[in-house]
């Protein structure tokens, strides 16, 4: 069974071609550096770029794979969340490519995929383990039990993690995305010179990095321009240790009520060093996808597809995007997505 999977639901025009048991024969990532002279992803723009970039991006997927639309077995694309407009482009070629051929539409969470990410060969990670994702969207600490879905065991308040080094690398003068060139800055600092807040007081797994955004902001005002620029380093190395611990503290309070505890971590966040190092020094198995199933990608969707119900091939598709939470009009399907 081979399974043709899009990803729009951000910035990243994505396609990829994987086979039923987890083998990744294309995976074809257009990334849309447009955004970075803007400070963060604007909709719109990314909108009409998937728009240009998408065929293209599965015809190159198909040719990688060394295949084409007659051996496909199925279509799946990200459902939500995400940016509606974003999202559309994906689902409208998903529908048309599945229409035209008469295939299965599966629509797939984005963050089951993040999830899946770690089922996908040469060293797949098999359930139940607690999975850590944190992106530039989305910070959700999860228990996987199954292939098919995972509880929620805690998730953000307010900013995402990714958000919040990108909020802090812009204060500190840095480009965008903030948490690579924070996290270079940061080597060369100390991650002890200012005492930044973790969140400590937020009971339960849930996590919160608004509070730190503001911490930053005031320390950087009291330092002045001047000493502030000299102690950049200083600042984003405890920025970045704060973020890193208020992280895994959480992770640590999970895995205290597992039974046999593993993790698994994803998101683009996954790369950032000191997180990995603080993650292997846990005494637990620890499982991190390669970086480029660490974000944003199109085989992590194909992998999450097992267990997802298709919709019917003609006339009742009601495969819609669903926008962006917390709060939003964004049905349920992370609780329990697969219906058991
Ligand atoms: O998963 P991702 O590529 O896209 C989203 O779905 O958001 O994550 C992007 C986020 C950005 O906020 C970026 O600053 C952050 O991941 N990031 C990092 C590092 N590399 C990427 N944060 C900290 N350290 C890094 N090395
Ligand atoms: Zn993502």
């Amino acid at each position: 069974m081979t399974i043709l999977a899009l990803e729009t639901s951000c910035d990243d025009t994505c396609a990829a071609v994987v086979t039923a048991s987890g083998e990744i024969l294309a995976n074809v990532v257009s990334s849309q550096g447009v955004h970075d002279r803007f400070g963060g992803v604007v909709p719109e723009i990314a909108s009409r770029h998937h728009l240009e970039l998408v065929n293209a991006v599965v015809d190159d997927a198909l040719a990688r794979a060394g295949t084409d639309l007659g051996d496909v077995d199925a279509v799946a694309v990200t459902q939500g969340p995400g940016l509606v407009g974003a999202l559309l482009v994906g689902v409208a070629t998903a529908k048309g490519l599945a229409a035209a051929r008469g295939l299965p539409l599966i629509p797939v969470d984005h963050l089951q995929g993040h999830v899946a990410a770690n089922f996908l060969a040469p060293a797949p990670m098999d359930p139940p383990f607690l999975c850590l994702i944190a992106s530039g969207g989305h910070t959700l600490l999860a228990r996987v039990r199954d292939h098919r879905g995972y509880d929620v065991a805690g998730t953000t308040l307010d900013d995402a993690a990714g958000e919040a080094f990108d909020k802090g690398a812009r204060l500190l003068g840095l480009g965008f995305p903030g948490g690579p060139a924070l996290s270079r800055l940061a080597a060369d600092g100390d991650p002890h010179a200012f005492a930044f807040p973790t969140a400590a007081r937020v009971a339960g797994l849930d996590f919160s990095f608004a509070g730190l955004k503001t911490a930053l902001l005031y320390k950087v005002r009291d330092l002045g321009e001047e000493e502030a620029a000299r102690r950049a380093p200083d600042l984003a190395a405890s920025y970045e240790h704060a973020i890193v611990e208020a992280l895994m503290a959480r992770v640590e309070r999970a895995l205290a009520a597992d039974a046999s505890p593993r993790l698994a971590i994803g998101g683009g966040v996954a790369a950032n060093r000191r997180l990995r190092a603080r993650a292997e020094g846990l005494g637990v198995e620890v499982h991190v996808p390669p970086p480029e199933l660490c974000t944003d990608n199109a085989a992590m969707i194909a992998s999450a597809r097992a267990g997802r119900t298709a919709c019917p091939t003609r006339g009742t598709w009601r495969s819609t995007p669903t926008p962006p939470g917390p709060g939003a009009a964004r049905p349920e399907p992370c609780r329990r997505i697969a219906p058991r």
